[in-house]
């Protein structure tokens, strides 16, 4: 049994990672009650609890709001992760940090995909903040355990399945960008990927961790929709319509069109074939059925 520290808690990762090791590990969860941002408290604070691993899921995910409200997306993306490897490191604790798909510019053609050493170039403020946190982490941490991670979904908190599913019960007609392309992530198959990493002896350094396949948001939706119609989790069938980025209209942040990970690194690692986006959708749509006769 081990003792972790999971900063970011109650967040989308922060909740499958307690899942996934609770029960096996002891687990120290905080969420802004300890601001990550704060070097002093960061430090004090792993000093009195001694953590043998610190499991970062903290961090300002909101890729507009930081258009707007960069200076928050910098401390928490930059900040926060130099503090955290700093503090690891005066009680000898493993710390292992999450990192998106937007630290690059999406520009590669869509059958190439992104490896673990191509330059970064992100095209939004939330893309820098999480590049510049890749950085000093890495500098700090003498293993740099980043994973760059992609399109996190789960049965419950704001994500673009439970949207999607929220928007399908009540809209008749959705429009869904068919000209970016990714890899969703499950967010239960992330912890239970990571932690196996973890508990063996991965090298550490940077790893690109999501389900497998490739969808655009379109596809990613059309999934959702018709094994939802199976599921019986939506009753009217919804018109999905494929749009193009210009034709979806201005966001505040620029996305990566190309935002597919290079699995390779991680997949040499791993005990198990990784699972299928759809696979993962799937199962995270039998869960919510499941809770929802509760
Ligand atoms: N979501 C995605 O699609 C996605 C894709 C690629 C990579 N990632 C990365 O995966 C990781 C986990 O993402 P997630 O979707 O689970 O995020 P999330 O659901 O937004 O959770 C982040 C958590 O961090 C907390 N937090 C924010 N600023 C903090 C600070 N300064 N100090 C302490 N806690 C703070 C938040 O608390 P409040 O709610 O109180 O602010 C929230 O509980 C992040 O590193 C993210 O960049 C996510």
């Amino acid at each position: 049994m081990s003792k972790i520290w999971i900063p970011g808690s109650s967040g989308m990762l922060g909740k499958a990672f307690y899942k996934e090791l609770s029960g096996r590990h002891e687990i120290i969860c905080t969420d802004s009650n300890i601001d990550i941002s704060d070097t002093y408290r960061v430090i004090e604070w792993v000093k009195s609890q001694k953590p043998e691993y610190i499991i970062n899921c903290a961090a300002y995910t909101n890729v507009d709001g930081a258009e707007m409200d960069v200076e928050r997306a910098w401390r928490a993306n930059a900040n926060g992760p130099m503090n955290i490897a700093i503090a690891a490191g005066m009680v000898g604790a493993v710390p292992v940090h999450f990192s998106t798909d937007y630290v690059f510019d999406g520009l590669k053609p869509i059958s190439e995909d992104y490896h673990e050493e191509d330059k970064t170039n992100p095209l939004n403020h939330y893309g820098y903040s999480k590049a510049q946190g890749e950085k000093r982490f890495c500098s700090l941490s003498d293993d740099c355990f980043v994973v760059r991670t992609s399109w996190l979904f789960d049965s419950g908190g704001k994500n673009f399945l439970t949207t999607m599913l929220r928007l399908m019960s009540t809209l008749p007609e959705l429009k869904v960008i068919n000209d970016q392309l990714g890899r969703p992530t499950y967010a239960p198959d992330l912890a239970s990927m990571v932690s196996e990493l973890i508990s063996d002896t991965f090298p550490g350094g940077v790893v690109h961790i999501s389900n497998s396949g490739v969808a655009s948001w379109y596809d990613f939706a059309r999934f959702i929709h018709d094994a939802a119609i199976d599921l019986g989790l939506l009753k009217d069938r919804v018109n999905i319509i494929p749009v193009s980025t210009e034709e979806y209209g201005e966001t505040k942040a620029t996305r990566p069109k190309n935002s597919i990970l290079n699995l390779n690194r991680v997949e040499k690692h791993l005990s198990a074939p990784i699972p299928s986006w759809k696979d993962a959708v799937h199962r995270c749509l039998v869960q919510i059925l499941k809770e929802s006769k509760q």
